[in-house]
């Protein structure tokens, strides 16, 4: 094989990200607009060439997250989604008023089963559609893209005819979306090198491909059809997105680089910030990413069976074709303890997160890093990333409760008993008692007394964050009230209090939903 990998200039593909838009959608990921800022930063630091920030018309806060970071982001396009309506159209471009290089992505479906059952429109009518939005959204960015979703399952002739068409007046990138993650890799190729044959117009416009993973095959999926012509790829850190996910960013990345050149194309990403971008991902989401996923889990690099370590101790590329350095998945350092001082926290903030912390924001956590420190003697990278997004990324807005004092006591036989104090914005403090089935469960009904919401435990996962045995420990839980889930997360060195926090962080978010009004019921349906 490696004989005809023969040495050429790779070709750049377009890496665009939408772990904030697709990504986020997923029930239970929703991010706060800080959060999304500190990912929005992360996928910047990663170099990726365009940001898919949200759906602005889909609500206010969708709004305001790709406003705030069009605002902020110099080195990506930052793109925004908008159905083939005027009001979305309008909407995505004034969120992206502020931004450097904005694009518009208009979406609207071409597949029989969805122009039947969705759109309820005839072909000549989706064909105008389509155009009509090109046509505006052009007026407003000259960077616009067009997906005619559920393209896979579209029939081919009148994908070229649509193509054709939104070409014509001007989409400077085509988008091919498996929405429902139906294709396969040699078909999904073909389909790429069709368009390319038959839409008479395609030198005008970047072929971009957008797989979810229905099949597990959306990264190979987004390989044939880069192999077949595509020059964009759209996908999402550690591969979130709804159901079963959109193509991963780091495994079509690596692959590119691993294999530069099968492929003869490459990417301008920065790949040794790969492992910090999912570990912030992962913790802000709360989904987490197993063990042996390719890339970044935990198992990606370690060599357990005698055999492997044999050769690999000999000679690295017996049994490892990556440099986990290249992806920043050496070990995490040992970084700090109680004796560090302000500039040396300041420099970590850099390393980690790239950019530098305000001195107010500085003082805050430096003095929740003392406290840390004192409780805790060794101190990793991952402790310093938890006490930043406690720290920095809690929106104010969302708080009702913040958790006061609590008591839990069990004994064998027993049913569990809890006191639980939530402090209230205004210096209130509510408390309840309570029993349960076990000492999490006692905590969470006080709760649940106290705010007055009935809400049933859909999961609840705690993990380790870092080694040793006084490492903190990470709570994250889905919960359910009427229709509404909520996810919440919470760490500390105590698992109980890790377990109330993240439960009293749910019941905010479920709070502050309540109080901005349905999106159950709004009519902008999830693409
Ligand atoms: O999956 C899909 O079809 C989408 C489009 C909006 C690109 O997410
Ligand atoms: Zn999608």
């Amino acid at each position: 094989m490696s004989e005809s990998e023969i040495e050429m200039e790779p070709e750049r593909l377009i890496v665009f990200d939408t772990t904030l838009r697709d990504g986020e959608q997923c029930p239970g990921a929703s991010l706060n607009i800080k959060e999304k800022l500190e990912v929005a930063r992360q996928l910047s630091l990663l170099k990726v060439d365009v940001i898919e920030a949200g759906f602005p018309v889909a609500s206010p806060g969708d709004f305001q997250a790709v406003e705030t970071i069009a605002k902020e982001i110099r080195n990506a396009s930052i793109a925004g989604l908008a159905r083939a309506y005027e009001k979305d159209i309008v909407a995505a471009a004034q969120a992206l008023e502020k931004a450097e290089s904005p694009r518009i992505h208009v979406f609207l479906s071409t597949s029989k089963s969805h122009r039947t059952h969705m759109v309820k429109k005839a072909k000549e009518e989706i064909v105008t559609m389509a155009v009509d939005a090109i046509k505006m959204a052009k007026k407003y960015v000259d960077d616009v893209e067009f997906s005619p979703m559920d393209a896979s399952r579209t029939e081919e002739d009148f994908l070229a005819t649509v193509l054709e068409a939104v070409i014509d007046v001007g989409a400077t990138t085509v988008n091919i979306p498996d929405t429902v993650g139906y294709a396969i890799p040699e078909q999904f190729g073909d389909l790429i090198s069709y368009i390319k044959k038959n839409v008479s117009n395609i030198d005008r416009s970047i072929i971009s491909v957008h797989c979810h993973n229905d099949l597990g095959l959306a990264v190979a999926n987004s390989l044939a059809a880069v192999r077949a012509g595509a020059r964009q790829v759209e996908c999402t850190v550690n591969g979130i997105g709804e159901r079963a996910g959109n193509a991963a960013m780091e495994e079509i990345v690596m692959a590119l680089k691993t294999r530069k050149n099968f492929y003869q194309v490459d990417t301008q990403i920065e790949t040794k910030h790969i492992m910090a971008c999912s570990k912030m991902v992962s913790s802000l989401t709360g989904f987490f990413v197993q063990r042996n996923k390719a890339i970044v889990g935990k198992n990606a690099f370690a060599h357990e069976s005698g055999i492997h370590q044999h050769g690999f101790l000999k000679k690295k590329d017996t049994f490892e074709i990556m440099d986990p350095k290249h992806v920043g998945a050496d070990d995490s350092e040992l970084v700090m303890g109680k004796h560090s001082g302000r500039s040396a926290l300041a420099h970590k903030v850099k390393e980690l997160m790239g950019y530098e912390i305000s001195q107010e924001d500085l003082d805050i956590l430096f003095d929740e890093f003392k406290i840390l420190a004192d409780e805790k003697k060794e101190i990793f990278d991952e402790d310093i990333v938890s006490l930043i997004h406690k720290q920095k990324l809690e929106d104010d807005s969302l708080v009702t409760y913040r958790l006061g004092k609590f008591k839990c006591s069990f004994e064998t036989g027993g049913a569990p008993q809890a006191e639980v104090e939530l402090l209230g914005k205004d210096g209130a403090t509510f408390s309840a008692s309570a029993e349960g089935d076990g000492p999490v469960d006692a905590i969470y009904n006080c709760i649940d007394k106290i705010s007055g919401l009935q809400c049933k435990l859909l999961d609840y996962q705690v993990m380790s964050k870092t080694k040793g045995q006084d490492a903190q420990g990470e709570v994250t839980v889905l919960v359910l009230n009427e229709t509404r889930e909520s996810l919440g997360k919470g760490s500390s060195l105590n698992t109980l209090e890790a377990s109330a926090e993240a439960y009293v962080d749910a019941i905010n978010k479920l709070l502050f939903k309540r109080k901005s009004g349905p999106v159950e019921g709004s009519d902008i349906p999830g693409p």
